[in-house]
């Protein structure tokens, strides 16, 4: 496997590429004053919305909300993984990519359990070779030896140890426990059991193909039905969907990808033709897993049981959706009947019947009227106005769009304002009035953690030389780790651009919060006196409030107990600093 690209690599090819040049390549673009502009790749419009500043290396879409970096704009134009992008970058430039020796020189070091994970599933494909029990079930289930292999699938022998016996050290056993393939023995700790045992085994692969956990269906009766690898440091449920790493693999042009329950489901369509099937882990679909197929794919499908856990869970599924709507993009559901799932369905009608029902399956907008329909009564005025008042919060959901408007429309339509607009226009619509600078940075409240962040990465060059005090490090004031993490990176990286910054966290939970405070507008941030006072008096309150809090504490705890002497010392000197300030 290729190395990691080294991080300073990435950060000077991020100072020296212009957004402007990446995107202008694209999508041509028109200089407007400070900016560039141009009709927005991301949604259908006819007045241009999409600004690009030279300036700030950021572009941004004042009708759909769309907004990023060189590097996101690569991956989202162009459907690129991270890694792509960044080659891509440096072939536009005819640079060459370093890669560093071993790919995980950052962040724990995780190959050992990718190792053991990839070594389990060869045996489990091995063990499926030698058990005629285990290939009658699957030939019973209608799949070919060929489908089996493209998914990997396997056996698991009725065996206390047949992986632990293939842990050759206790490095290797260490990792197969890490795995989740191991159950430690009660009260003996080191000592291990194989967690499959007797099931039909389904590899999971992210999306760079490696095994990172199991599915297993036991072969007859019992329970549970299926066991699943438990989160591990490779595997979590959430994130991860099965078969999308073979959909993507054997599909050449994937435009469309079906979401179903089942391991069975997804094989059972791809055996019968439909290879873009992919299934959620045993739960709920998450925004993480549904905005992982809107990079790949503009077309999905979710298809569920007709019965009312499959409503439910298509209703949750459409919550998660809406947010994550742009035009452009096609969402449907797909209701079977009572008692069928897809692989009962497809194997009873075949190829062409159920990509018919995939093609008349319902718009995401037509669920969402239909299902507020039946929560009320229509015929009745107060029906009506609660049918609005369900509507309203799932409309505010969708970012600015074409489709936003025609959804607003037609429910207003059902309830019979026509023409009138259910959902007064969001802040981005006034923006597009040319009102930009003022909804920037609404909806966030100004705190001294959030003021410190947004300057630091606003203004890396200038607050390069800011100081911040250590006793804040660890405190409970909310916002803090992030705040040092950032204040730790631009001391060790002093070079590092605002987006370069921000490209760090791409990945980071945090991500769109510092995106947020990079585009918050802090007056007179450019100016570097002032933003190094601006950003002294923040730590200066800080630590204020810090010590507001110790104090608080300590005369609490005064009133419950006899303070020692160092406390009796600390509380003195507290109330001293403090009274001097209350007279200033
Ligand atoms: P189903 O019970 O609908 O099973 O569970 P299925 O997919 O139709 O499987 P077959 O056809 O009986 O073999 C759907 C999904 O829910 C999760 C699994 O991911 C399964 O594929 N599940 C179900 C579990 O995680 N554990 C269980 O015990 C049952
Ligand atoms: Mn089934």
């Amino acid at each position: 496997m290729a190395g990691r690209i080294p991080q300073h690599f990435i950060d000077s090819l991020i100072n020296q590429v212009d957004i402007v040049d990446v995107i202008d390549a694209r999508v041509p673009l028109k200089k407007k004053g400070h900016e560039y502009t141009a009709c927005c790749p991301f949604h259908n419009e006819k007045t241009p919305s999409f600004t690009v500043s030279q300036q700030k290396q950021f572009y941004h879409c004042f009708g759909c909300g769309a907004h990023g970096t060189a590097i996101g704009f690569l991956m989202e134009y162009e459907n690129m993984e991270f890694v792509d992008a960044i080659e891509q970058l440096a072939a536009d430039h005819h640079i060459d990519v370093p890669r560093e020796d071993s790919p995980h020189t950052q962040g724990p070091d995780n190959s050992g359990v990718y190792n053991m994970l990839e070594l389990a599933a060869e045996q489990y494909q091995q063990a499926l070779k030698q058990s005629q029990r285990a290939i009658d079930y699957l030939k019973k289930r209608g799949l070919s030896g060929e489908i089996s292999k493209d998914y990997g699938i396997g056996y698991s022998p009725d065996s206390w140890d047949f992986i632990l016996q293939q842990g050759q050290s206790q490095t290797d056993i260490k990792d197969l426990a890490s795995g989740g393939m191991l159950i430690e023995k009660n009260a003996q700790a080191g000592s291990y059991y194989d967690r499959f045992r007797d099931r039909i085994m389904f590899p999971i692969r992210d999306r760079r193909g490696r095994t990172i956990g199991f599915g297993g269906r036991i072969l007859d009766q019992g329970e549970p039905k299926y066991l699943n690898s438990p989160e591990t440091p490779v595997f979590h449920k959430g994130k991860e969907l099965y078969g999308l790493f073979e959909a993507k693999k054997s599909v050449r042009n994937l435009h469309t990808i079906v979401i179903v329950e089942g391991y069975m489901d997804v094989v059972a369509l791809a055996q019968n033709g439909i290879r873009y099937a992919v299934a959620t882990l045993g739960t709920a679909t998450t925004a993480d897993q549904i905005s992982l197929i809107l990079r790949s794919v503009k077309k999905l499908v979710f298809c569920y049981d007709g019965d009312r856990a499959g409503k439910k869970a298509a209703w949750k599924a459409l919550e998660n959706t809406l947010p994550l709507m742009r035009d452009g993009y096609e969402i449907r559901f797909l209701f079977l009947p009572d008692g069928e799932d897809p692989d009962t369905m497809v194997r009873q009608e075949g190829q062409q019947a159920f990509e018919q029902r995939l093609q008349n399956a319902t718009p995401l907008s037509d669920f969402l009227i239909n299902n507020l329909q039946q929560q009320t009564d229509m015929s009745s005025m107060d029906g009506r106005a609660h049918f609005a008042e369900l509507a309203k919060p799932l409309l505010n959901k969708l970012p600015e769009s074409i489709f936003k408007d025609l959804v607003n429309e037609s429910v207003s339509k059902v309830i019979g304002l026509h023409n009138k607009r259910l959902v007064e226009a969001a802040p981005v619509s006034q923006a597009k009035a040319g009102n930009a600078a003022a909804s920037k940075g609404r909806h966030m409240r100004i705190t001294n953690v959030r003021l410190a962040i947004g300057l630091m990465l606003q203004q890396p060059a200038l607050l390069k030389e800011a100081h911040l005090p250590d006793a804040l490090r660890g405190s409970e004031i909310q916002g803090i780790s992030t705040l040092f993490e950032l204040y730790d990176m631009i001391k060790a990286n002093p070079e590092l651009s605002s987006v370069a910054i921000l490209e760090r966290w791409r990945e980071h939970e945090m991500g769109a919060y510092l995106n947020k405070l990079l585009h918050w507008s802090i007056p007179d941030a450019e100016n570097k006196a002032t933003s190094l006072t601006m950003f002294q008096h923040a730590s200066e309150k800080m630590l204020q409030a810090l010590k507001n809090q110790r104090l608080e504490a300590l005369l609490q705890q005064s009133q419950q107990s006899a303070l020692n002497q160092t406390e009796m010392t600390e509380l003195q000197q507290l109330m001293q600093r403090s009274s001097s300030n209350n007279q200033d």
